[in-house]
């Protein structure tokens, strides 16, 4: 069979996976093959039949199964960020089927394009493909991800794999993403199982020297509570993801992978992760507890992982240590046994023990892979998500620019465009080759590479400007300046480039800048020079990212995303430490994201040009005072008062100019109630409303939680405060309302407390 053929060949990197024989194998008429039985109590079944050896071996995520139980191997390390990723669980055919898989943009760009519904619909493909590879023998059931860190620091080199820097922007995108992902918010059976990544306060990669392998984040009550989880309360509590990842560094002295009060107290009990959901460890982060000087050896390490609660070691540190850590008397059988029964319940879960003919799953297949529709979709998150940041009116390009020349190392990118956690595409499509496809007709003349100490490029690329109608320069950072285990020291352009682009200002043709990368770069200078007719913002924008581009330059589509980070002037990094984790404001720190930076920023984070105009108000007569003890008894029968509704406000959106465009409402809130500092603003709810016509007048619906309202306090908790509040809408701020809350203060989370 040709399937079977490549997962031979392709065993040498990857498993081959396929399913227990539950009708005639060793496990047939075993209780995990009945398909009445409880997930829980199937895995039981399963696991209560490994002898010490088999259960320590299963204990990694390169799980060997149990071969005289005719238990497959299986991979736990499965990637599929942003489409299928090549990963040590996944094998690509060398051609042919299987051979490619969907390429969508980087989350940070996706994220930009502040759409729910295209993120479940984004996900939902996902995770058709992941299945389709599975049934192949090609992918495991389960993924590493999302990666869901907010972008705090935009030193960070993993910003493009994040939704960008808000706690309530991440928490809603990751919701929706694991609805698609695990085909519904805890459905009986997983469609693919997610696993939200990097608990807790991971976002150092090596900066100074000071590696994620040992970094130790100190991090208050206020600000964990606050800023770091909310996305990983969103993704845990609310979504139901199967799985979660401990990450490399300490909190507050604590290796994340042993500490049991982010695995048990934060994670399991005021979570309610439960006994069918799993913990695996970053990859050899439980080695890493030497690192952390937590432990002195590894099987110290390796027990100290299993009792904190983090099911699989991503890594060989369970695999090998285990044993000894049995004999030291570390740890005992049922701890193993614990373990292996959250990771297999997942694996029921998803079918894996149940008969192909109920399982809704099985017969997805490459049939299912970059359809028409997937397709659509990466181009559409794509356009969706591009942001325009500065237009004098040069765009849309007039009709009679017919001849565009193209500079800069981005210009004719295919690779480039996927970034990193990335699979094949089917096809990569340029802005260059677009540009040609679109009917211009295009010069490609690089001038320069991303970072280049050599000016010998720029002539050719300034002959090649002066012979056209107008000049596209593509350019910023790529996956060669930010990267896993890569910080940068600073957020600037390459000189290189902003010289060269300097040069081409100075010819006084149309130029547009394509900027392109995860992390913003410091755009003063393109921003305060005259000549610089436009800017857009393309991210990492995948298989399609150059016609969604180009169809933006040339008019076919308005321009809608927002800025899903604050692009900070290049002084920022060396006015606070990367180590420094306090999101607010203090003498040796200037604040970090839009919530509490005290400078200005270059661009704001919510900013995002339009081709047409909108005018807005809000609709009906919306309240000026609240009754904090209303609310809470309303809220009382919500299942978390959090969630509980707070009001619900309606912005008319009335598009003034002459072209059809989408446009994002986004809704903040700032107050001086509560415990000071105040931040600057809060966003508290926002959506898109797609083609709203010139003349046409349409409404955006903005409900509002009351976790959206509190604010939390030096514990944790949060709590709503009487007071005077103000609602913003837009960036910048188009209109307000002021309200009150009235009466007493109320506490709605109890947020639980670090032990001593
Ligand atoms: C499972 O049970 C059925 C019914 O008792 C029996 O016919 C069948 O042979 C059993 N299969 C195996 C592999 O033991
Ligand atoms: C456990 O089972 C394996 C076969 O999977 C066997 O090789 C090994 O000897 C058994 N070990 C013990 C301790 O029984
Ligand atoms: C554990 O102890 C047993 C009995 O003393 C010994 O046979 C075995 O090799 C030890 N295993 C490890 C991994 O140290
Ligand atoms: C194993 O150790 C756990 C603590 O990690 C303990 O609660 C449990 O009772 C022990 N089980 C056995 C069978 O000794
Ligand atoms: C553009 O990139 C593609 C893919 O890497 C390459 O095949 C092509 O030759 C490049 N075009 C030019 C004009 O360099
Ligand atoms: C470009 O490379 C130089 C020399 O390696 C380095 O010092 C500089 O930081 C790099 N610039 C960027 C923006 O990464
Ligand atoms: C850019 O322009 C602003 C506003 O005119 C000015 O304050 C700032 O100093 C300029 N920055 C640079 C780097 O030119
Ligand atoms: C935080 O908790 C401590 C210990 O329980 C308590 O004394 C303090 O009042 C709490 N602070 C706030 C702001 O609630």
């Amino acid at each position: 069979m040709f399937g079977a053929f490549f997962v031979v060949l392709a065993a040498s990197y990857a498993a081959g996976y396929s399913f227990p024989d539950c009708v005639n194998g060793p496990l047939a008429n075993t209780t995990v093959c009945s398909t009445s039985a409880d997930p829980i109590t199937r895995a039981k079944a399963l696991i209560a039949m490994f002898n010490t050896t088999e259960l320590i071996a299963n204990t990694d995520n390169g799980s060997p199964g149990v071969p005289r139980l005719g238990l497959p191997a299986y991979n736990w390390w499965s990637e599929a960020l942003h489409g299928v990723a090549s990963s040590p669980g996944v094998s690509f055919a060398p051609s042919g089927q299987f051979s490619f898989a969907t390429s969508f943009p980087e989350p940070i760009l996706m994220s930009a394009a502040f759409d729910d519904e295209m993120i479940k619909a984004v996900a939902t493909v996902i995770s058709t493909e992941v299945r389709a590879f599975n049934n192949a023998g090609r992918a495991g059931l389960d993924a590493f991800t999302p990666n869901i860190n907010p972008f705090r620091d935009p030193r960070w080199g993993r910003g493009q794999e994040t939704p960008g820097e808000d706690p309530f922007r991440i928490a809603q995108y990751v919701f929706n993403l694991i609805d698609g992902l695990q085909g519904g918010i805890d459905p009986p059976q997983f469609k693919i199982a997610a696993d939200c990544k990097h608990f807790a306060g991971y976002d150092v990669e090596d900066w100074e020297g000071n590696l994620r392998f040992a970094f130790n984040a100190i991090i208050s009550p206020q600000d964990l509570s606050e800023f770091y989880l909310p996305p990983f309360q969103s993704c845990v509590r609310d979504a139901k993801v199967a799985s979660v990842m401990c990450s490399y560094n300490a909190v507050n002295g604590i290796p994340s992978c042993g500490d049991t009060y982010l695995l048990q107290t934060i994670l399991r009990d005021y979570w309610g992760f439960d006994q069918n959901r799993w913990v695996t460890s970053d990859c050899d982060a439980i080695s890493n507890f030497i690192d952390h000087k937590f432990v002195s050896d590894l099987p110290h390490a390796a027990a100290a992982g299993i009792k904190a609660g983090t099911d699989i070691d991503c890594g060989s540190t369970y695999g090998n240590n285990l044993g000894a850590a049995l004999n030291m008397s570390l740890v005992n059988v049922s701890d193993i046994s614990a373990a292996l029964t959250r990771q297999y319940t997942s694996l029921v879960r998803l079918g894996y023990f149940d008969p192909a003919a109920s399982q809704p799953y099985r017969q997805l297949g490459w049939a299912d892979v970059n359809t028409p529709t997937a397709q659509n979709l990466a181009y559409q998150i794509a356009v969706e998500g591009v942001v325009l940041l500065k237009n004098d009116g040069t765009l849309p390009l007039s009709s009679s620019i017919k001849k565009l020349a193209f500079i800069g190392p981005w210009a004719n990118a295919t690779k480039q465009m996927q970034g990193n956690y990335q699979g094949i595409a089917p096809f990569l499509i340029s802005p260059f080759e677009a540009a040609q496809t679109a009917g211009f007709s295009a010069t490609l003349t690089p001038g320069t590479a991303i970072n280049s100490s050599t000016t010998s490029g720029f002539a050719a690329a300034i002959a090649a400007a002066q012979a056209a109608d107008a000049i596209v320069y593509a350019g910023g950072i790529d996956d060669s300046i930010e990267a896993e285990a890569m910080d940068r020291d600073t957020i600037t352009w390459p000189g290189n480039q902003l010289d060269l682009v300097t040069e081409l200002a100075g010819l006084g043709k149309p130029l547009v800048v394509m900027q392109f990368g995860g992390g913003q770069v410091d755009d003063v200078a393109l921003k305060n020079n005259s000549k610089v007719n436009a800017i857009l913002w393309g991210g990492y924008p995948g298989q399609s990212g150059g016609k969604a581009i180009m169809d933006i330059v040339a008019g076919k589509v308005s321009p809608a995303g927002r800025l899903p980070v604050t692009q900070y002037p290049a002084n920022y990094v060396d006015a606070v430490p990367m180590t420094d984790m306090s999101v607010r404001p203090s003498s040796t720190n200037p604040g970090r994201t839009y919530k509490w930076l005290t400078s200005t920023p270059t661009y704001e984070f919510g900013l995002g040009l339009s081709f047409t105009t909108f005018s807005l108000s809000f609709s009906g007569s919306p309240s000026t005072s609240y009754s904090i003890q209303s609310l809470v008894s309303a809220g009382g029968s919500s299942a978390h008062l959090d969630l509980a509704p707070f009001d619900t406000f309606s912005v008319a959106v009335h598009n003034t100019g002459t072209v059809t465009s989408d446009f994002v409402s986004l809704l903040f809130v700032k107050t001086t109630a509560g415990p000071a500092p105040f931040p600057n603003k809060e966003l508290i709810s926002y959506v898109r409303t797609k083609g709203i016509d010139a003349g046409q007048t349409a409404t955006a619906r903005l409900p509002v939680t009351l976790g959206s309202i509190a604010r939390v306090d030096a514990n944790g908790s949060a709590w709503l405060f009487p007071g005077d509040y103000t609602l913003m809408v837009d960036v910048p701020t188009a209109i307000t309302h002021n309200f009150q809350l009235t009466g007493n203060k109320a506490q709605i989370t109890n947020w639980p407390a670090a032990p001593a």
